[in-house]
């Protein structure tokens, strides 16, 4: 059984990459064999897991077909890989803009089989890195900050997942949702965590991740909130979602099989 998942939403400052981080740790930690990708030129998940962005080899010298991708591979714990990706990436998507999007896949595809998750963390857009991973990926995981202009956006971005889903990969599909920064004390917060429930109905997760100053902290030293603050409240929601994550998504394997 495997998965790929592109963690996606083209607003910037939503929470992709501390959902990408911790979710890697989360499903490596319990047994499951985990590939991230670090898809945005800004680097945040590399430098997120104490790696720095330009030490080594990284994506771009994959898409430019300098380096192999096996050559890329970090190990960064027992069942957690990553693969870095670096500033130069920016460049590269501006030189091919919009003329491959199947090139992510290819190079993925030789280690489809090696890890039971495969997660590409995008960058606050929608141009070639992000179409390239909802060409590679499964499916679509989007986390969604609880604040006044969440939902703008969000039909431009089932827009184009259905794009892509009546082309190039026709077995896309979102995976789910995720209320991010929740803060529970805010009416507004609550109202747009209604919004989207309506919006997206059961694809959204019974778990929140509430807003948690230790979940902001932990990158900055390179670590995931398991490692920085294991007894924190958003460690502590971050484990229940991970546990809701992997039942959903097995479910929805067995009824595709
Ligand atoms: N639940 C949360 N509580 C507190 N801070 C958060 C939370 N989620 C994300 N952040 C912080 O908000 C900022 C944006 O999050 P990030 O994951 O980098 O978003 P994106 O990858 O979508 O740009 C970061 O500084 C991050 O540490
Ligand atoms: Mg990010």
């Amino acid at each position: 059984m495997q998965k790929r998942l592109a963690i996606f939403n083209q607003k910037g400052g939503v929470g992709k990459t501390t959902v990408s981080v911790n979710l890697a740790v989360g499903l490596a930690r319990r047994k499951k064999s985990v590939l991230m990708v670090d898809l945005d030129p800004q680097a945040n998940s590399t430098s997120g897991f104490g790696k720095t962005p330009g030490d080594q080899p990284s994506i771009y010298e994959v898409f430019h077909g300098k380096v192999d991708l096996k050559d890329t591979i970090l190990s960064l714990e027992k069942n957690l890989d990553l693969v870095p990706s670096s500033k130069d990436l920016a460049a590269f998507a501006m030189e091919v803009e919009d003329n491959s999007p199947g090139l992510l896949r290819k190079i993925l595809e030789p280690i489809f089989d090696d890890y039971d998750y495969l997660l590409i963390d995008c960058p606050p857009s929608l141009g070639f890195l992000s179409l390239n991973a909802l060409v590679a990926a499964h499916s679509v995981l989007i986390p969604i900050q609880c604040e006044y202009y969440a939902l703008e956006g969000l039909s431009q971005l089932t827009e184009t997942m259905d794009m892509i889903k009546r082309g190039i990969n026709p077995d896309l599909h979102l995976e789910g949702v995720l209320l991010n920064m929740v803060d529970k004390r805010n009416n507004l917060t609550k109202d747009v965590a209604m919004e989207v429930r309506k919006f997206f109905k059961d694809k959204v997760y019974d778990t929140e991740i509430p807003r948690n100053v230790r979940l902001a902290e932990a990158p900055s030293y390179g670590m995931s909130i398991y490692d920085y603050d294991n007894l924190s409240r958003g460690a502590m929601s971050f484990k229940r979602w991970v546990r809701e994550f992997i039942k959903r998504s097995e479910e929805w394997q067995k009824e595709e099989a």
